[in-house]
């Protein structure tokens, strides 16, 4: 299903050298033994997940497809990034227009959240609030802006019934706010031991996820058919362990910053997924890679020059996809004005991979940048589901391959305590 070709990584050492390691920390991983085992919900999480809730979901974005005409979704980090990956992912940049998805509660900028609530002002809304802690303040602050919308436009009692929140269990200023109100509002759980920025395949992603009407069965299928696959640690079979500990070693050869590629526009938020991905598990103590991206071609006129001749602390780690979404063939045109004739007949795609392959080129040889490239059949809702959990297993597998907690994000709070005491927040 994922190739990982490592022809033009420019490995030093040979992977089966790690053989051991490897098979330690699937060990690890597999029997949840070692840094952050609390958090490793998510390996079995493909065969073990909530079938009563995944069909609640269902049945709630059903309701809301049929009835709205935009979901808000307000949520930060982990908390979106996973769903919005997937909706762009899947339906490309403009693929579903049955219902406006929008995103909310990622960021303190006014201008965003003003304009946002004069948008919807004549349309049907629904609101998803999604939380784990229940307190994060960029979330708690644009919830209490919306739902004071909602509540003024709708009343209380028809606004609870368009309002969902997904978060904790039991806990947090979430869980209680919905549980004290005197119009419940439908709740969604996160499980206690999967992390935020592991949380796309519960109803974190899902609920959204479905809501913009991709197919989430085809979606767990797939990450059940990369927990199959990925759950062996023979490194000849397991290209998540290969891409996992691949980037390691090239960071040994003095690299400082990996940067994902795509040449695909909608993959840009899938790479903005895999920074927090990556980001957050391996940036700590001192160490770590990080994580940047591009998408090509259209970044080659803006960073293509630094890569090519800049300062030499990156690789890059290609997304490949073998079969497009779509495609069209290059028309012929009454003359040749704009001199494109030579590609008359071809394929678009085609003309994109050309691109990748001269860029490969340019990059690898006079660059001497090493390239990863990660092969994808096509960009559908099953091999998103493959690859989210495809890149689990590799960041587990590097992030551990330091001695790190991949699990943790512990430098997260020195902003908050800055601003919250700022804000003049009580304790
Ligand atoms: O990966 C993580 O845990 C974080 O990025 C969180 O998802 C993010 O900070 C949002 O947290 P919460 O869901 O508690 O609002």
């Amino acid at each position: 299903m994922i190739k990982v070709d490592l022809s033009h990584a420019k490995l030093k050492q040979n992977l089966n050298e790690y053989q051991s390691e490897v098979d330690k920390i699937h060990h690890w991983i597999h029997e949840k033994t070692h840094k952050g085992n609390d958090y490793l919900g998510w390996v079995d999480w493909p065969i073990n997940y909530d079938k009563d809730e995944f069909d609640k979901v269902k049945s709630l974005a059903k309701n809301i497809r049929e009835k709205g005409d935009v979901l808000l979704v307000c949520g930060i980090g982990g908390s979106y990034l996973g769903a919005r990956a997937a909706i762009e992912f899947v339906n490309g940049l403009y693929g579903d227009d049955k219902l406006e998805i929008i995103y909310v509660g990622n960021t303190f900028s006014s201008t965003a959240l003003v304009q946002i609530l004069e948008k919807i002002r004549n349309k049907s809304v629904f609101l998803n609030v999604i939380s784990k802690s229940g307190t994060t303040t960029e979330t708690a602050l644009a919830f209490r802006m919306i739902r004071n919308y909602m509540e003024n436009r709708y009343g209380v009692e028809e606004s609870a019934k368009r309002i969902i929140a997904t978060t904790d269990k039991n806990k947090g200023t979430l869980y209680e706010l919905v549980k004290n109100q005197t119009y419940n509002y439908e709740k969604l759980s996160i499980p206690d031991d999967i992390g935020g920025r592991y949380s796309v395949f519960t109803s974190v992603g899902l609920l959204p996820i479905a809501c913009a009407g991709i197919d989430i069965d085809q979606l767990m299928a797939g990450s059940k058919q990369a927990f199959e696959d990925l759950n062996t640690s023979d490194l000849e079979k397991n290209p998540a362990y290969q891409y996992g500990l691949a980037r390691k070693l090239i960071e040994k050869q003095n690299k400082d910053v990996e940067i994902f590629v795509g040449y695909e526009s909608h993959y840009a938020m899938l790479a903005e997924w895999w920074k927090q991905l990556f980001g957050e598990s391996e940036g700590k103590e001192g160490k770590g890679l990080f994580p940047a991206s591009v998408i090509f071609s259209t970044d080659l006129h803006s960073m293509g020059q630094f890569i090519q001749e800049g300062k030499k602390i990156f690789f890059e780690t290609i997304l490949n996809v073998e079969t497009p979404k779509m495609d069209a063939v290059v028309p012929a045109l009454r003359n040749d004005d704009d001199k494109l004739n030579y590609l008359v007949g071809k394929n678009l795609h085609w003309i994109n991979e050309q691109a990748m392959q001269g860029t490969l080129l340019a990059h690898t040889q006079e660059g001497e940048v090493p390239n990863i490239i990660i092969n994808i059949p096509n960009d559908n809702a099953y091999t998103f589901g493959y690859l989210i959990y495809f890149y689990f297993k590799a960041v587990a597998m590097s992030v551990y391959l330091m001695d790190v907690n991949p699990f943790n994000q512990p430098g997260v709070e020195v902003y908050k305590r800055n601003m919250f005491k700022l804000l003049k927040k009580e304790d």
